[in-house]
């Protein structure tokens, strides 16, 4: 089976959290983009494609792994504008996403050592990626869960 998660043309790749990581941050009320057939869930409600979690109205504490590519942007945006959650994106920190909606406006970031090894729809863990992650919190309440949770990285409050 190939495990690689490197991009291809043309190819969606559904990168899922790791749970064991996701589970240092606390408990979620929602999570907007989940897989179809999740092998495990991170929130007591998820959104699919067939609810299309970008055009539902959020609530509670969200945890947010967005699709990749482009389009990444607006689940940031929103994220944002909810102002309750925590995000797991590639540390892409010179891109316009950070630029507009990351660093004048999240409250802390965790810059992840090493990195994550992402899951598989079908539960099996992928390679290495071809990028670090980031771990960004929105509301001063998950930036102090992110200080705190013992995922090994370095911190830094924004706010
Ligand atoms: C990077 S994966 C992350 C999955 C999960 N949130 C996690 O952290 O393990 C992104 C997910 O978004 C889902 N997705 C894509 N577009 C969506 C949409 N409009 N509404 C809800 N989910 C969507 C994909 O099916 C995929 O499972």
């Amino acid at each position: 089976m190939n495990t690689s998660f490197e991009r291809c043309e043309n190819t969606k790749v559904e990168w899922l959290s790791p749970p064991e990581l996701v589970a240092c941050l606390g408990e979620f009320d929602l999570d907007p983009c989940s897989p179809i057939n999740a092998p495990f869930v991170h929130a007591k409600h998820n959104f699919t494609t067939l609810d299309d979690g970008l055009a539902k109205e959020w609530f509670g504490r969200v945890y947010l792994n967005p699709p990749y590519g482009r389009g990444m942007e607006l689940w940031m945006e929103k994220l944002k504008f909810h102002g309750n959650g925590i995000a797991l994106i590639f540390a892409r920190t010179e891109t316009k996403c950070f630029f507009e909606h990351i660093w004048n406006d999240a409250d802390a970031i965790l810059f992840v050592k090493g990195r994550i090894r992402f899951y598989h729809v079908s539960g099996v863990q992928g390679g290495t990626p071809g990028a670090p992650s980031v771990f960004i919190a929105y509301g001063k309440e998950n930036a102090k869960v992110l200080k705190d949770c013992g995922i090994e990285g370095r911190f830094l409050a924004l706010k």
